[in-house]
């Protein structure tokens, strides 16, 4: 049995529509990100214009949002106070807001019952969710939350994804040593560029957008038949194969080994004739599925690139190296880790809006804050509380068991 999720209760914020300031401010507290190769904040400046008109006080760890182009000066003039060590930022901080999970130093330096919100990547994370779990802190992980209706302002993942799918497409355009768009010019007629898109989800929906809007002539594949109407819907064309592989949630589940055989094939001889393959094909929980085999490489044009988006997860290439950039008979393979990363000043005004939204669910309409997590947005994304893990897959794989 769970115990109760009930705890103190914090007064201090204004929620839209009350009448008077509250006593109590709610201390938010923002650090800087440290994980290697980090360049988002998890807020920006206008959301922390909106948080201290509602009467929270938000910190800022000095430098925190530099390296996305939000100086200090800028937070300062939204309202927020800037601290200069992670001791000043902490002390007495009930919320904090991250990008990225915590690392077990940094949980350690929180104080009992403090709330965390960000990507908790609990499977790549585990020390620090038995730690918080230990100092009884709450994890509040982005990517547990439901994809419903009245989450979609809260869903990071897509926020994060369309940045990905952008992100890629100009990586891609990048290292393509030919035009994307059709060029009728006096030195003579350019025939457009074919990009390949496997995997038509959020990300992949993006990178077909993003090359279109460039000029290419765009492809794409998903296993789920749905994701063919999206994809048309951009101009692109949408390549059929007799499976429909749409699993529960809408997510795609796992082809059986048949399956498997015919989409390499179907997806063999389109990867063939592609300049640009950007693949983004995943399965939530699992391996990414292996869509690009070395023989199918082989086949491929020199000069054709391909930016491998399920890098960390696997990879859709099987000479996809994460992080690095493997050339392989003149193929240039780019395995991109942490995409939204690299076009950071976006990316991290669309995930401080999500937190925003997310936040707004942890005040009553009192302005109190709550400890006691009724919302089924809240129940889903509750990763740790009150010494609990309560996330269970990763329960199981803290006690050793298979998520
Ligand atoms: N709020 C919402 O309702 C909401 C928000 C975002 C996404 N969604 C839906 O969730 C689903 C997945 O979105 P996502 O971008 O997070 O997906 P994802 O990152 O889990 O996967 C990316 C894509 O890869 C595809 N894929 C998996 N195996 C494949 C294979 N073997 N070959 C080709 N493609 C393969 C998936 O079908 C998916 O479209 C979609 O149906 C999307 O519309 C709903």
């Amino acid at each position: 049995m769970s115990a109760p999720i009930i705890a103190q209760e914090v007064k201090g914020i204004i929620p839209a529509g009350s009448n008077g300031p509250a006593t109590m401010p709610v201390v938010v507290a923002v650090p800087k990100e440290l994980a290697p190769g980090e360049q988002r904040v998890a807020t920006v400046p206008e959301v922390v214009q909106k948080l201290t008109k509602s009467g929270h006080e938000v910190r800022i760890e000095h430098d925190a949002g530099t390296s996305a182009y939000y100086s200090d000066d800028l937070f300062i003039a939204a309202g927020a106070k800037i601290a200069s060590s992670r001791t000043e930022l902490l002390n007495g901080a009930q919320i904090v807001l991250r990008v990225q999970s915590p690392t077990v130093d940094e949980v350690d330096q929180l104080a009992e019952g403090t709330i965390v919100i960000g990507f908790m990547n609990a499977t790549h994370n585990l020390e620090a969710v038995a730690r918080m779990r230990d100092r009884k802190i709450t994890a509040f992980a982005l990517e547990l939350v439901p994809r419903i209706t009245r989450a979609q302002s809260m869903d990071a993942l897509s926020s994060q994804a369309t940045a990905a799918g952008y992100t890629a497409a100009i990586l891609g355009a990048g290292h393509c040593p030919k035009f994307l768009p059709m060029l009728t010019t006096a030195a003579g007629t350019i025939r457009p560029a074919t990009v390949l898109i496997l995997g038509a989800g959020v990300a992949g929906l993006m990178a077909i957008a993003t090359a279109k809007r460039l000029g290419a002539i765009v492809e794409a594949y998903d296993v789920r038949r749905a994701a063919g109407e999206q994809v048309r819907s951009l101009g692109a064309r949408f390549l059929e194969l007799e499976i429909n592989a749409e699993g529960e949630g809408g997510y795609a589940r796992e082809l059986t080994p048949e399956e498997k055989e015919k989409e390499q094939q179907m997806v063999s001889s389109a990867v063939a004739r592609a300049d640009i393959v950007i693949t983004t094909a995943a399965i939530p929980g699992r391996k990414a599925p292996l869509l690009i085999t070395g023989k199918t490489v082989a086949t491929m044009r020199p000069g054709a690139v391909i930016v491998d988006l399920a890098a960390e997860s696997g990879g859709n290439c099987e000479l996809t190296r994460p992080g690095k950039t493997v050339i392989e008979n003149g193929v240039m393979i780019l395995g991109p880790q942490n995409l939204p990363a690299q076009i950071p000043f976006h990316s991290s005004q669309m995930y401080a809006k999500n937190l925003q939204s997310f936040l707004a669910l942890l005040f009553d309409k009192d302005g109190t804050l709550v400890r006691e997590f009724t919302d089924e947005i809240l129940t889903a994304s509750l990763l740790v509380h009150a010494g609990e893990v309560r996330h269970g897959p990763t329960r199981d794989l803290l006690s050793g068991g298979k998520p």
